[in-house]
């Protein structure tokens, strides 16, 4: 069993989506034996809060229902997950702040992108409806190359 993690800052926006898209990938693949995830938050701002609604009613029109219950990134994290992906570069710095053991995996999710690698997954926190629609677009198509990734090696 692989264990990944999704971290961003706040874990209300983009690494709940991108847990819940992975985990659909996962389903559509048949593999749940072989993979299970996560998600958290850099930050301790929304520790306990379910995702941003936006993100939920976006995700609902694109046939997505998720939920998840906000937490932070914590030193046992590095431990528990063999793969630990941030959304940005911001978050990839406080990742790697963090990083007692020395994890060898932490990458930046849009490493896995097909279009535009290394980029970072923007934050659509302060924007509008169309941010969450790029955004769940960016996330759907890294997580599954993520996951094609994860499954050769
Ligand atoms: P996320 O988005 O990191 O994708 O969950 C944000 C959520 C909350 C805040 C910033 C970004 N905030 O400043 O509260």
């Amino acid at each position: 069993m692989k264990k990944v993690l999704f971290v961003c800052l706040g874990n209300i926006c983009r690494s709940p989506l991108a847990e819940a898209l992975f985990r659909n990938h996962v389903k559509n693949l048949g593999i749940e034996d072989k993979f299970s995830c996560d998600s958290c938050g850099t930050a301790a701002y929304h520790i306990g809060a379910t995702p941003d609604p936006r993100s939920v009613a976006n995700a609902l029109e694109n046939g997505l229902q998720y939920t998840h219950k906000g937490r932070q990134l914590a030193e046992q994290d590095y431990a528990e997950f063999d793969y630990i992906l941030a959304m940005d570069d911001s978050n990839l710095t406080a990742i790697k702040e963090l990083n007692g053991i020395g994890h060898k995996h932490i990458y930046k999710l849009r490493d896995f992108d097909s279009l535009m690698v290394g980029e970072d997954v923007p934050d659509p926190y302060f924007g509008g409806a169309q941010g969450f629609q790029d955004v769940f677009e960016i996330i759907d198509r890294s997580t599954f190359h993520l996951l094609k990734g994860l499954s050769k090696s």
